[in-house]
């Protein structure tokens, strides 16, 4: 199963290859094809946390204010052994080790897009991380949503938000990580809002709570987390992610996440619940529906499994398919690979929908 994620990541990452390089004639079928988890909310409910906290490592940029201004498109890889590293996809063959050098890359690409202002942008970042520490997945970081523009912003850019929002999250094959923060009232929560106009049943929406630890005194989120404030089908995850004191202060992701579960389990509210709360709980819960959703979706696409991109290369020279060395004839060849894989899959569904099966 592991490397039935792997291949839809390798294809993802190909399908942004093309769509940087003007092709797109490939893209939509197969991106919509293909899983992956985004992560809305509004602005500064702790998205790029969760995110960063599901990762186990500092490498977004966070705060307050609109910080994410272009979609992050993240895909973990877990490898065995050896030091953990990031690549962008705009940086072909750079190694980045050092993750403060990650976020200031992703500051910096942001801002090459949009210039140095509060504008947004469409175009996604991409960003690997190989690590022994993570899971399989794919993750998209989002722009928050707002309630009105700031000075420097067109008028516009609450509604343009949305619809990038939703342009992700309205494809049957999103799942979606709903973020709203436990110190605001549920029903004002934009997460909630814009993921029940696209999923009225909540069948493919996580909700997490975060800021648990800033609750009014009195208060507590323990009916939101059973589920009988605003019911989805999966259950809720709280989370208690660091505080911008925390972040001032340096205070790294091993102990964030001991804290994390010495909150759950030592408060009398959340003590029953502790074992299905907090960041690595939600990144294994998201792992593992991840890979039941690319079982349902496909299910015959196992047999794909052993083919890499390369042997698929190999296919195409074999099949007398002109490909260069060059930038130019690699991407020719992935796109080749994507044509392909879009025809495998549909001959798939075509097979599941007549009742056979092809592969
Ligand atoms: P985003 O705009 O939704 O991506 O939110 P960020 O992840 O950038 O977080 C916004 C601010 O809220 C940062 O200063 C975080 O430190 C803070 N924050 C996020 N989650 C929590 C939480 O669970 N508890 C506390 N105390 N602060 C949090
Ligand atoms: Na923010
Ligand atoms: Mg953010």
């Amino acid at each position: 199963m592991e490397n039935l994620i792997s291949l839809v990541n390798k294809i993802q990452r190909a399908c942004t290859a093309l769509g940087d390089h003007g092709d797109q004639s490939a893209l939509p079928t197969l991106w919509d094809s293909l899983p992956a988890i985004a992560v809305v909310g509004g602005q500064s409910s702790g998205k790029s946390s969760v995110l960063e906290s599901i990762v186990g490592k500092d490498f977004l940029p966070r705060g307050s204010g609109i910080v994410t201004r272009r979609p992050l498109v993240l895909q973990l890889h877990k490898i065995d052994q050896g030091r953990e590293y990031a690549e962008f996809l705009h940086l072909p063959r750079k190694r980045f080790t050092d993750f403060a050098a990650v976020r200031k890359e992703i500051s910096d690409e942001t801002d090459r897009e949009t210039g140095r202002s509060k504008q947004i942008s469409s175009v996604p970042i991409h960003l690997s991380i190989y690590s022994p520490n993570v899971v399989n997945l794919t993750l998209v970081d989002l722009p928050g949503l707002t309630k009105v523009a700031v000075e420097g912003q067109p008028d516009s850019i609450v509604q343009d938000i949305e619809n990038m929002v939703r342009s992700y999250i309205e494809k049957p094959n999103c799942i979606i990580l709903a973020i709203s923060p436990a110190n605001q009232d549920l029903a004002t929560s934009d997460a909630i809002k814009i993921s029940r106009e696209v999923d009225p049943k909540g069948e493919r929406t996580l909700g997490v709570l975060t800021k648990i630890d800033l609750m009014d005194k009195g208060t507590d989120a323990v009916d939101i987390l059973e589920g009988k404030s605003y019911r989805l089908q999966f259950p809720w995850v709280g989370v208690v992610n660091r505080s911008q004191a925390d972040i001032n202060k340096n205070v790294d992701m091993i102990a964030a996440r001991r804290r994390e579960r010495e909150y759950f389990a030592n408060s009398p509210e959340y003590k029953h619940l502790a074992h299905r709360m907090g960041s690595e709980h939600l990144a294994k819960m998201l792992s593992k529906h991840l890979e039941t959703v690319i079982k349902s979706r496909i299910p015959g696409i196992q047999s794909l499994i052993t083919k890499t991109i390369a042997e698929l290369e190999a296919e195409l020279t074999r099949l007398g398919k002109p490909i260069a060395t060059d930038a130019g004839g690699k991407l020719y060849a992935i796109m080749e690979i994507c044509r392909i894989f879009d025809q495998i899959y549909k001959e798939h569904l075509d097979g599941v929908r007549t009742g056979g099966d092809k592969i």
